[in-house]
């Protein structure tokens, strides 16, 4: 099915991916595109934005390629302004950055921790903060932010977890006071999705995620992307301040 996001303007923030190969961000952009939203492809490396928007181009669809840091709010301001001075407006904003930690609690500094926390959090504040006034003009608007499961089970990486389970605070607070302005505010918690960004746990991890769960299939980042477009859609008008969990199952395991 095509069109569920006809005459919409989607910012997906983290649109590239890290590497060769197709990361949650990524995409996530393909899937608006296809789905007809015009989609302003943000990443803080531009090279990976492109790559993005012009794999949508090769499409036949709709993008434009943007740099920006959104741990800055000067960058996240300009990201909207390009979104209304090129796109026509603001409908939907996907926040997709983060980077992971592997560190446990002892090992993890205090640099470490602040990193963590301006890539995973401070970006879901300060994107979302620039584009609350423009989607207030269009009457409405959906924004969804990236969490993980490793914000809702236990996990031994603390930072990232700290992070991810905060995602859900931020949706969760947002989502409430932006119901009246008609904007739907909600989190997906992937869980083990083999992307580039896990890419180099190599091929014994890859093949341990691929079981844990009881489906016992692969994850990929359409999974992630099409729970993205139902949140984004008018198909979700009722739905605001959820968590949608893509995981296979894996949080419902006793294991
Ligand atoms: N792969 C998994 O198993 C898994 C599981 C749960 C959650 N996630 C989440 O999915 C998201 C990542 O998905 P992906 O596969 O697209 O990752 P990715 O790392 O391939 O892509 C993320 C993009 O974000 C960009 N970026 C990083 N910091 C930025 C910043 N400050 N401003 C702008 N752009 C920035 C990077 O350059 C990169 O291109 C993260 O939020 C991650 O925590 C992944």
């Amino acid at each position: 099915m095509a069109g569920r996001l006809k005459d919409k303007v989607a910012i997906v923030a983290g649109a590239g991916s890290r590497g060769p190969g197709l990361g949650n961000g990524k995409a996530t952009a393909i899937l608006f595109a296809r789905e007809g939203a015009r989609v302003l492809c943000v990443d803080a490396e531009l090279a990976r934005a492109e790559e993005t928007a012009n794999l949508i181009h090769a499409e036949g669809n709709t993008a434009l390629a943007f740099a920006a840091d959104v741990a800055r709010a000067v960058d996240c301001r300009a990201m909207v302004g390009e979104a209304l001075a090129r796109l026509g407006g603001l409908d939907i904003l996907h926040n997709n950055v983060g980077v992971e930690s592997r560190l446990d609690l002892m090992e993890t500094t205090e640099e470490e921790w602040d990193r963590v926390m301006a890539i995973d959090l401070k970006t879901m504040l300060l994107t979302t903060q620039a584009a609350v006034p423009a989607m207030e003009q269009r009457g409405g608007g959906a924004i969804t932010c990236i969490s993980s499961i490793a914000g809702m089970v236990g996990h031994g990486r603390t930072a990232y977890a700290a992070a991810k389970a905060g995602v859900i605070g931020f949706v969760t607070s947002v989502a409430v006071q932006l119901g009246p302005k008609r904007i739907r505010v909600n989190a997906i918690a992937p869980g083990q999705v083999w992307t580039p960004m896990v890419e180099r746990l190599g091929a014994e991890a890859r093949e341990r995620r691929r079981r844990a769960s009881p489906l016992g299939v692969e994850g990929t980042g359409w999974d992630v992307g099409w729970g993205a477009v139902y949140l984004a859609s008018d198909e979700a008008r009722w739905v605001t301040g959820h968590v949608l969990v893509i995981d296979a199952g894996l949080t419902r395991t006793t294991r």
